[in-house]
């Protein structure tokens, strides 16, 4: 499947991020490191009365990139418009955007990444020069113009920081790296999208949902939504403990939290390939997937568990991932024997 797909197959989380979101930097919970840099940056601007310089978030999917992008502009007091480097797909989606805006808004770029070339080129002097190179008619007859442009701030958005150009990335004021969340931020989260949503949920069924959301809000958030689902269906409607477990049982999300595209990821690397070290063109080859997909979705939290390491020749199963998956895993002198 490929990432945009994964995406929507589950149509219900953009509908319910929304509900669920914070509206200000006040209500955010986790990513303090991110928030104390931002609310300096916001309020410096504020102070001097200027344009927010733009800003580059970064980091897996689901930690809250559009969210704090959305709460910039809350912040300012301006609109905010939305759109995703593939959904530009030519500069004249990129020139009717641009001309649309009003000062100080922001313009939230998703996906930044996948802008291609020309585009990306065009978005240059946009952000630099608070100008817009058109390209008039077609053919012999075109001609050019510069057309001045409001001060506006550029959100970019990015699973990949490492696949952006220089030139693009030198162009944002502030890089922020968004991490994975800690259970203790993501019982909060859950907790307080428990309240918004009405759900009647026990102390030990939120830390359950915690403990198996990948470091993501927006899984727990879809966990908690699954388990409600459940208990109203098989239960009176209140979220214990035992219910939350069935839910999750059910959904084949294990007690760490991973699904099963995760543990075949993890099987495949340590049963098929002998723990590595795999390409991950074979690897997703071997799973039907899209290299995208297990790159920017599946492995950061594999590698940020231990699971999984990175290394020049490809992808290695570590012990913990054996110790997970049920197979003993390779003794110091057979591995010793191998490499001779
Ligand atoms: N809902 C989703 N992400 C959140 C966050 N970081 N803080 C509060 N509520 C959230």
């Amino acid at each position: 499947m490929t990432k945009d797909k994964l995406l929507d197959a589950r149509p219900d989380d953009d509908q319910y991020d929304i509900t669920l979101r914070p509206r200000s930097l006040a209500e955010y919970i986790g990513q303090q490191q991110v928030l104390d840099n931002l609310s300096i940056l916001l309020e410096a601007a504020r102070r001097r009365d200027e344009p927010v310089e733009h800003v580059l978030l970064c980091g897996p999917p689901g930690l809250g990139k559009t969210t704090l992008a959305h709460i910039i502009a809350n912040e300012l007091g301006v609109a905010i418009k939305v759109s995703s480097g593939p959904a530009i797909d030519h500069q004249g989606a990129l020139g009717s955007i641009l001309l649309n805006l009003s000062t100080r808004d922001v313009f939230f770029i998703d996906e930044i990444h996948r802008l291609n070339t020309v585009v990306e080129e065009s978005l240059y002097p946009a952000l630099e020069d608070f100008r817009f190179d058109a390209v008039l008619g077609k053919g012999v007859g075109a001609s050019a113009a510069t057309l001045p442009l409001p001060h506006f701030t550029c959100v970019g958005a990015t699973t990949r920081q490492g696949l952006l150009s220089g030139p693009l990335r030198d162009r944002f004021g502030a890089v922020y790296r968004l991490d994975f969340y800690t259970k203790a931020e993501l019982e909060k989260i859950v907790g307080r999208s428990a309240r918004i949503l009405d759900i009647e949920i026990h102390d030990d069924a939120v830390s359950e949902i915690a403990r198996r959301a990948r470091g993501t809000p927006r899984i727990a958030n879809r966990l908690l939504r699954r388990v409600r689902d459940y208990a109203q269906v098989r239960g009176d409607g209140r979220a214990t403990v035992d219910t939350t477990r069935l839910a999750l049982e059910m959904l084949d999300v294990d007690e760490i939290g991973l699904e099963p595209l995760d543990r075949q990821l993890l099987h495949t690397v340590i049963v098929k390939f002998k723990g590595g070290p795999v390409g991950l063109d074979t690897l997703a080859t071997s799973l039907s997937e899209e290299p995208e997909t297990i790159e920017d979705v599946h492995e950061p939290y594999l590698i940020q568990i231990g699971f999984l390491a990175r290394t020049a020749r490809g992808r290695v199963a570590t012990e913990l991932a054996y110790r997970h998956i049920g197979i003993a895993p390779p003794q110091p002198e057979s591995q010793q024997t191998r490499l001779l």
